[in-house]
């Protein structure tokens, strides 16, 4: 049995949650908690979140217990054993700290305890639900912090880390994307380096040129087209995009229209975020919204974050847009 340990961003909050959901299938709550989803097979493997933006650490799960002491009680019983190994207290009770906790756990694990360089770091976890305690089993390699230090960048450029999320949430290492308004290529720096095959297109060319600059600039390589995005074609697992708004890159409604309805002919899984709502938008069109998040951008306006599964033929949709409700379901509908 697995938990989760996610950042507690207020901004991005709905992202964190839909992240974590997408590869571990463990929905966090306010505190930064994804307890384990005891509905599904207890028995399934640890997810692999080395290549999360917001999920921080996966943690195998040892003991959970209803308060500190039984705790205790469990490990003097346990006999457990490590070397070199730290103790992390996360309190997500909203209770006072709980003082002396970790150095208490030292106290009942056999071996030494070691701050600087621990080879095995153990968890406990406050939580409204009890106390969790487990070991940590992987970790995110914060990769796409690197990838701040870009070549180019402009003002439209989308965050790194929300890039590598949008990327989680569409697709896994060996599949195939497109990125048909790449920009200065922020998503397929975060796919490159994860072992997506990534292909970029802009119908600006400088843009084209930045994107090829900033790819180059890490090493990664990806094909990058100069089209327009309603004129590609080709076959992909996901289209994952950044759609243009803002005052260098009017979009009208028709031509957003166009240009998502053309996406479901590129691959079946569409997640794009958008300088606004895309209800009117995607009303007409083939898709089935499994979810949508709303992105913050620097506290001034948001943006949303669609997932979209194209229709087949004669499916029976799921759900559907509903213009008084924008916040779907509160984010996740799969
Ligand atoms: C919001 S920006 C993408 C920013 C990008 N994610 C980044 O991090 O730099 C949208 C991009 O779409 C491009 N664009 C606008 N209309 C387009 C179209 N019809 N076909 C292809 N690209 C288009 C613009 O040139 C712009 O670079």
């Amino acid at each position: 049995m697995y938990l989760y340990l996610t950042v507690r961003a207020k901004l991005e909050w709905e992202l964190v949650q839909a992240e974590c959901w997408a590869l571990t299938r463990c929905l966090p709550d306010r505190s930064g908690v994804a307890l384990p989803n005891l509905a599904s097979t207890p028995a399934s493997p640890p997810c692999d979140i080395t290549r999360a933006a917001y999920t921080k650490q996966a943690v195998r799960v040892l003991l959970h217990e209803p308060d500190l002491p039984s705790l205790y009680q469990m490990l003097a019983m346990h006999n457990i054993t490590a070397e070199q190994f730290c103790v992390q207290v996360i309190r997500a009770n909203g209770d006072p700290p709980a003082l002396g906790v970790a150095a208490r756990m030292a106290e009942l694990i056999n071996g030494d305890p070691c701050l600087s360089v621990p080879q095995v770091t153990f968890v406990v976890v406050l939580h409204a639900s009890g106390v969790w305690f487990g070991e940590v089993i992987g970790k995110s390699s914060r990769q796409w912090c690197a990838h701040e230090r870009k070549l180019y960048t402009y003002s439209s450029s989308l965050p790194t880390r929300i890039a590598r999320a949008m990327v989680n949430m569409g697709a896994t290492p060996g599949q195939r994307i497109i990125d048909p308004c790449c920009g200065s290529g922020t998503i397929l720096i975060e796919a490159a380096s994860m072992g997506i095959t990534a292909v970029g297109n802009d119908n600006n060319k400088r843009m084209m040129k930045t994107t090829q600059a900033n790819l180059a600039h890490f090493g990664y390589t990806a094909e990058v087209l100069h089209a327009d995005a309603r004129q590609l074609t080709g076959s992909y697992d996901a289209v994952i995009t950044d759609l243009p708004y803002g005052k260098n890159c009017l979009c009208d409604l028709d031509t957003l229209h166009a240009l998502v309805g053309h996406f479901a002919t590129l691959a079946p899984r569409v997640i794009l975020i958008a300088g606004g709502e895309l209800a009117e938008v995607l009303h007409r069109l083939p898709y089935e919204v499994t979810t949508m998040v709303s992105v913050p951008k620097n506290g001034k306006f948001m943006r949303y974050l669609y997932v979209l599964e194209v229709r087949t033929a004669g499916a029976v949709p799921k759900a559907d847009l509903d213009h008084r409700q924008p916040i779907l379901g509160r984010y996740i509908l799969s």
